[in-house]
């Protein structure tokens, strides 16, 4: 029997293996419940008084050196694994990085954001749940003035003085009640409108609002504005400006861009008269610069809003406003070559 234990000494001894199951085998083998020395051990009380001194310690020795054998093993295999587990196989070819792609409406209204600062307009904004004040009242627009009708409002039913903002206009207020002319600033952020979801409209939206107040600022002035504009973002010069009604600009415009009809898409998007809607805009009323704070007899501006959604699905062909806001991903893949 002793000779039989020396035999599996040397063959532990002999024993290699880098694979982690495969050792762990050999040490449930030896060490397990009914492994080997066990197996050994509970002989003991077989072996002949003389001889067991000699049987003890040759087992005691199968067990240290199977310990030895597997703790060499088991470090052998962290080393390797810390030799090569940061870098892997370096001569392996890379796995393509899965670039994400930025939302349409962040590509649009990051290019009309750039387009603005080239011209001295700084970035503002304010909360999406806004008081009256702000959204209405302020700008001329007073409690049960029928002007706001024209725009579906949700209200907060508990506080009858809180809304969710209508449009971007309420950050003009916010804007030139804390800041002195000259105020040039353009303010991205969503709105909402209590309006049925269609392809074309949707319950909440993008506006960007611009706002220029200063000395002598003229008509003439939001005319060339508004064409440097839709120049560099549509490549259009042509533009139209068709009286209309805000009660927070007087007088006040809608701007239509000449789209132009080339093609079956340019007829169908202008309904045949190759002219495209984009903005309101204006002569900032009197009485909003004076519920803001700012002298009106000093100072005078003008101030335009447009919608992000609708410029994007313009640039882009997009037939559903529905799109951009389901998150579905073979539509948001489309983009990730745009900026
Ligand atoms: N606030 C308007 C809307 O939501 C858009 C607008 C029109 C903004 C004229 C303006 C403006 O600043 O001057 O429909």
């Amino acid at each position: 029997m002793i000779n039989q234990i020396k035999e599996h000494i040397s063959e532990v001894e002999k024993f290699t293996s880098s694979d982690k199951d495969a050792i762990e085998s050999f040490r449930i083998k030896y060490l397990g419940k009914k492994g080997l020395f066990n197996h050994f051990f509970s002989d003991f009380k077989n072996v002949p008084n003389d001889q067991k001194k000699e049987f003890g310690q040759i087992v005691n020795q199968l067990k240290a050196v199977v310990t030895e054998k597997v703790t060499t093993l088991k470090q052998a295999l962290e080393d390797e694994k810390l030799a090569h587990g940061v870098y892997g196989d370096l001569t392996r070819p890379g796995e393509p990085l899965n670039l994400g792609s930025r939302h349409p409406i962040s590509i649009v209204k990051n290019q009309i954001i750039d387009i603005f600062s080239r011209i001295g307009f700084n970035v503002s904004e304010g909360p999406e749940i806004e008081d009256d004040w702000h959204n209405f009242t302020a700008l001329n627009l007073p409690e049960y003035h029928p002007a706001r009708d024209m725009q579906d409002t949700f209200f907060i039913q508990t506080a009858p003085d809180i809304l969710l903002r209508t449009h971007t206009s309420s950050v003009q207020v916010r804007y030139m009640e804390n800041n002195k002319p000259p105020i040039r600033t353009i303010s991205p952020g969503r709105v909402y409108r209590n309006e049925a979801i269609s392809a074309r409209s949707h319950c909440f939206f993008h506006q960007i609002e611009g706002l220029y107040i200063d000395k002598d600022v003229s008509f003439a002035d939001l005319k060339q504005t508004l064409q440097f504009f839709t120049t560099e973002l549509f490549g259009k010069s042509e533009i139209r400006l068709r009286p209309s009604y805000f009660p927070f600009t007087e007088p006040s415009a809608e701007v239509d861009v000449y789209w132009g009809l080339e093609t079956e898409a340019d007829y169908r998007m202008t309904k045949g008269t190759g002219w495209l809607e984009i903005m309101g805009c204006g002569m900032v009323d009197p009485n909003v610069l004076t519920n803001c704070g700012i002298d009106a007899n000093e100072f005078s501006g003008f101030a335009f809003g447009m919608g992000i959604d609708r410029i994007a699905l313009l640039l882009h062909q997009i037939s559903d406003i529905r799109l951009l806001s389901e998150n579905d991903l073979r539509f948001l893949e489309q983009f990730k070559s745009a900026l």
